[in-house]
């Protein structure tokens, strides 16, 4: 039977995003009539450990148990941390959830905050994102209005504040611990960990952080129950899940699937994103986002899944998944991601730092045709020095396309060596890729 999506059912409605359609249509917050009337903060720990919902932001963490490692026997105050960051390239998938169906989202940190024993739950969200940090604000005022955040909810004793905090757009803002600092009004910078967010998280208080499509899904499985969740998506691998496909498709978006559908089908599959536009071949895949390994053709037709996308060799990450065309030249395709990483890093770690600073000079160099063979061992030695050797992942996010690019398109280094210039044939740029503003 095919799928009926239900996080993203109405979003073409005019007023879906309303409190009213919420009501009419949607759950309406009564997952979080069910949760603080009719049971125990732990028992809603239990049943999102039981449903296996895993982290949508990337790690794909189970949330019950993170929700579990959260402090209790503690005077402090405790928080959720709503990651709505976004800023992967590729990722746009709770712009939408966020603009379009907010008040699932706010009923999830409702309930998060219940499960945990917090009183308030922050959404910090990207700075470009004015538009929907609007859209937020305007329907968490109607939630309080209604009586569904505030004071004594269905008159079952629990407070809840919900509050939005815009960052200044930063992409290391979405690493957690650099967000929570970002929210005590300091540098997105990571800290150390351990102590983990749970044990001491925002003012030093236990905290979970949480993605919105993660906390999204919570009332659903509070509404509709462990068994409807788990049997959507192959095991370990449950529930519904936002799928943002981009690059040289026909028809780009965000698509909601089980992970069971393939990544085969999500790129070329007519309901999907419909395969490569202007009858272009299909040359590589990013599966989750920019920090993740490149995938070949051959590599794709396997479940969309964390666990099947990681036995390939990549990682589901945010869901976004690019398609590559054979116009495009993977030598270009590694230094443009570089540039983003060199410009984004925070500056904290040395080899993340340094390294990106470096890689883009040599991806740079190789790119115009002025590199040496040396150079592309050279840039394995550089990423061996990022690797694993920064506070938070995004050293390993920065070495990925440089990596996976040479381990399956080594030979397009190569030629780049050799011939003292770009050989492929992309209609948009003759045969040399223009140097990228502001890097040489
Ligand atoms: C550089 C960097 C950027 C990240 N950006 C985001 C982001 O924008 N949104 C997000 O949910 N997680 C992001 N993450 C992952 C978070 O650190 C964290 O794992 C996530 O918010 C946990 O939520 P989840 O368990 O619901 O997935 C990022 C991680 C790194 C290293």
């Amino acid at each position: 039977m095919a799928y009926e999506p239900v996080l993203t059912k109405f979003v073409k409605e005019p007023n879906c995003y309303t409190l009213d359609f919420y009501k009419a249509k949607d759950l309406g917050y009564e997952a979080l009539r069910k949760a603080v009337t009719t049971m125990q903060p732990n028992d809603v720990i239990e049943m999102v450990k039981a449903s296996g919902l895993r982290g949508r932001g990337g790690a794909g963490f189970p949330t019950g148990l993170k929700w579990q490692f959260v402090l209790k026997d503690t005077p402090k105050p405790k928080y959720i941390c709503c990651n709505a960051d976004e800023s992967e390239p590729g990722t746009f998938k709770d712009h939408l959830l966020m603009e379009r169906n907010p008040h699932l989202l706010i009923e999830g940190c409702a309930i998060g905050c219940y499960a945990i024993g917090a009183k308030v739950a922050y959404i910090y969200i990207r700075g470009e994102f004015y538009h929907v940090q609007k859209v937020l604000e305007q329907q968490i005022e109607e939630a309080y209005r209604a009586g569904f955040l505030g004071k004594n909810i269905f008159g079952s004793g629990f407070d809840c504040d919900v509050f939005v905090h815009r960052g200044a757009g930063a992409y290391e803002a979405g690493e957690e611990t650099a967000l929570i600092e970002s929210l005590e009004g300091k540098r997105a910078q990571p800290r150390i960990k351990p102590p983990f967010p749970a044990v001491s998280g925002l003012y030093n208080c236990p905290s979970a952080v949480n993605n919105v499509e993660t906390l999204a899904n919570v009332p659903l499985i509070i509404s509709k129950g462990v068994e409807w969740f788990t049997s959507l998506g192959p095991e370990k691998n449950n529930g519904p899940k936002l799928y943002c496909v981009s690059g040289h498709v026909k028809n780009p978006g965000v698509f909601e699937a089980t992970m069971d559908v393939s990544l085969k089908e999500l790129i070329l599959g007519d309901q999907y994103a419909g395969g490569m536009k202007d009858g272009r071949t299909l040359k590589a895949v990013i599966p989750g986002g920019s920090s993740t390994p490149v995938l070949l053709p051959d590599q794709i037709d396997i479940p969309a899944s964390f666990d099947a996308v990681a036995k390939a060799g990549s990682m589901l990450g945010s869901a976004a998944i690019m398609a590559v065309d054979d116009t495009t030249c993977m030598v270009w395709l590694a230094k443009n991601l570089l540039a983003f990483y060199r410009h984004e890093s925070c500056g904290k770690c040395t080899p993340c730092r340094e390294g990106a600073d470096w890689l883009l000079k040599l991806l740079t160099r190789i790119e115009a045709g002025e590199g040496q063979m040396k150079d592309i061992d050279l840039l394995l030695d550089v990423s061996k020095n990022i690797g694993g050797k920064t506070l938070c992942p995004f050293g390993d996010a920065e070495i990925a396309p440089v990596l996976s690019t040479i381990k399956h398109f080594r030979h397009e280094y190569e030629a780049h060596v050799r011939e003292g210039c770009c050989t492929i044939p992309a209609p948009w740029r003759g045969t040399r890729a223009p140097a990228l503003a502001g890097h040489h």
